[in-house]
């Protein structure tokens, strides 16, 4: 085989690979995960909060929001936890804080986080915003806070984490142990 012809087979087998990677992720990336709602420290004295967020492909948006959970624990809030999906409950009448964690895809939150947002109804209550990306900045956040305003929600706190942030996971931790209705 001459060096065109093995070339070209290189770049088939490139471009082959980095197809089937991207429809692997997307598809990954996309799929529902519903998970039950789970209680952790059940007689916490503050209040309750309700902590719907998206794992996704890395798990940084997954440890970030299991960070904040630690911080609102150790100030002793009961905490109840679940994934944004179809089954997400809508009726939050029993909480007193909200707090939605996010990954960034495409400059917007998970698609399944907008749609949660969608058919929510927070009811005034106060929302607690964390997104998680992969660069500084964009126009994510702005685009959380306006789908949570639109389900009702008062915007009392928002957080972005960058996945190569030294701190983000001591920073999410103490934003958990600081947060108060006050504020
Ligand atoms: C399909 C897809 C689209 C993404 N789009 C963006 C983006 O627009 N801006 C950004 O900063 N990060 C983007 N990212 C990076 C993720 O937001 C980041 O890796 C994520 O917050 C890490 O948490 P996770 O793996 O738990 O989702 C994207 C990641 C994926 C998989």
């Amino acid at each position: 085989m001459n060096k065109k012809r093995i070339c070209g087979l290189i770049c088939v087998i490139f471009i082959a690979g980095m197809t089937t990677t991207s429809l692997l992720v997307i598809a990954l990336n996309g799929r529902e995960i519903v998970q039950d709602v789970v209680v952790q420290n059940p007689d916490g004295s503050k209040g309750t909060v309700f902590v719907v967020f998206r794992p996704g492909l890395t798990g940084f948006n997954q440890d970030i929001v299991n960070e904040y959970i630690r911080g609102l624990i150790a100030s002793d809030w009961r905490v109840e936890v679940t994934t944004s999906s179809l089954q997400t409950p809508t009726n939050v009448t029993t909480y007193d804080l909200i707090v939605l964690g996010s990954p960034v895809n495409g400059a917007k939150p998970h698609e399944s986080m907008l749609a949660y947002l969608a058919r929510a109804d927070f009811e005034g209550k106060p929302v607690v915003l964390i997104l998680t990306s992969g660069f500084v900045g964009g126009p994510g956040l702005g685009v959380f806070e306006n789908a949570t305003t639109d389900a009702n929600g008062v915007v009392i706190s928002e957080m972005q984490f960058q996945i190569f942030e030294a701190d983000a996971r001591s920073r999410a931790y103490a934003a958990g142990t600081e947060i108060s209705l006050g504020t």
